[in-house]
């Protein structure tokens, strides 16, 4: 007999290190660009949070957090290293704590992955530019790290870490994928040393492990630590479905209390819409929830609890990826972006019988213009939220966009002046 979805998405989790999360739901990393002026979450980003909290969800992921404040995914995003005050932090932390909700902070390096109008000095494991047709030059040109610049950022997760512990924070999730620093040298396409940091699968994933372990020496055992990692990149000769089962193998031997799965990068965006290279069967299962056939592989071999995350809109969708399918075990967690941008209590909502949620779906030519005005429709509706508003997802894409664009600038101006005058470590 098969459970109610009451029953099986409204049911406590207990991870590895011990800590419960009430329900299966979790709020999934959405980049907030609502920093303050010294990159710190202030009032907006507590509204937010508070909302979500009460909204249901039993774990909230923040948006990436920069471990290094030199190099950042964009413009007015939160900063955590050893030079900013904790404060904010710790009132940020409460917020998202209401109603029994844990929260997470997601700690991120971009590695190549930033504009060349926020940061033209960039760093990744090889010198390999981001190459998106057309919008290749909006990119910094990276160079390959030295040693030492590894170590520093080993070191930079591990402070970040301990310090969103010591504000209260329940745990923190490495961002291992979407073609950021780590995802970039998982890959082989990104990462061609030939040192003990890149070849095998083994070397690529070293920085990952390490960072795990260099966390793990910082905090408590209670204190959650996970990775968000892609499935697959969907980009021949880059990392695939067979890497990423590799690497949680890798990830078993360490304390990891949750593996969310994602998959995609700048360059081939498929956390924004299912991927191309995934067939479609007709159910509803497979159509929304794109990344759930892989994620089941993963589960049959992962030693923690597994987290999917793209595309669920509905309630039976999120149930389903719970569930068992023959003989392959179904998902623990289920992770919800844009759904909780436009809908922040469907978790109470679906408790209460509700189905779904209407989320826009942007279908331009241009599938890059189509990600970055998803992007901005989203940003929107969760700058709404924090002002105490309510989400407006009828807001015309074009003028939104064009916008979000203006806005993004003027950030990024702000940001290379804040960059110069702060004080160094
Ligand atoms: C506005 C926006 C910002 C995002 N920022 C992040 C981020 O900071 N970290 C991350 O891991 N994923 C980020 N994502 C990807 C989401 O976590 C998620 O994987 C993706 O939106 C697909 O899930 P969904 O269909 O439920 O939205 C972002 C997505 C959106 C729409």
């Amino acid at each position: 007999m098969t459970a109610t979805p009451e029953i099986l998405l409204f049911q406590p989790l207990r991870l590895p290190g011990g800590q419960i999360v009430k329900n299966r739901i979790a709020k999934a990393a959405m980049e907030e660009n609502m920093a303050d002026t010294s990159h710190l979450p202030g009032a907006e980003l507590r509204q937010l949070y508070r909302r979500w909290a009460e909204g249901g969800a039993g774990l909230l992921l923040t948006g990436n957090v920069m471990v290094a404040p030199d190099a950042v995914t964009g413009p007015a995003g939160v900063i955590l290293d050893m030079t900013q005050p904790l404060q904010p932090f710790r009132d940020w932390a409460q917020a998202g704590q209401a109603n029994g909700a844990r929260l997470w902070m997601q700690i991120n390096h971009p590695g190549r992955q930033v504009y060349a109008a926020t940061n033209p000095q960039a760093i990744a494991p090889s010198a390999v530019p981001v190459a998106i047709e057309g919008y290749a030059h909006l990119f910094a040109q990276p160079r390959a790290m030295s040693d030492t610049e590894i170590a520093e950022v080993i070191r930079r997760f591990a402070d970040t870490a301990a310090l969103a512990e010591e504000a209260g924070f329940d745990g923190v999730q490495v961002h291992a994928a979407h073609g950021y620093l780590l995802s970039q040298f998982l890959s082989p396409l990104t990462n061609r040393r030939a040192d003990r940091w890149g070849g095998s699968l083994e070397n690529r994933a070293r920085i990952l492990i390490e960072i795990i372990r260099a966390i793990r020496a910082r905090v408590a055992p209670g204190f959650g630590v996970g990775v968000k990692l892609n499935s697959s990149d969907f980009q021949k000769g880059g990392f695939e479905s067979q890497d990423a089962v590799a690497v949680v193998r890798m990830l078993n031997k360490l304390p990891v209390d949750l593996v969310e799965l994602s998959g995609g990068s700048y360059e081939s965006p498929a956390m924004h819409g299912r991927p191309q290279q995934v067939r479609t069967r007709q159910s509803t299962l497979a159509r929304e929830a794109y990344f759930v056939d892989f994620a089941r592989d993963i589960v049959a071999e992962a030693g923690m609890p597994v987290m999917v995350t793209g595309g669920i809109r509905h309630r039976a969708t999120a149930h389903a990826a719970l569930e068992s399918e023959g003989d392959r075990a179904g998902v623990a967690m289920v992770g919800l972006g844009q759904a909780l941008a436009y809908s922040p209590d469907l978790p109470n909502r679906w408790q209460a019988g509700e189905s779904a949620v209407d989320v826009p779906v942007i279908h331009w030519k241009n599938r890059a213009l189509s990600g970055l005005a998803t992007m901005a429709l989203t940003k929107l509706q969760l700058r709404r939220l924090g002002a105490g508003r309510s989400p407006r997802p009828q807001a015309w894409a074009p003028w939104v966009l064009a916008r979000d664009r203006l806005r993004m600038a003027r950030r990024s101006r702000r940001y290379r002046n804040w960059l110069q005058q702060r004080p160094t470590a």
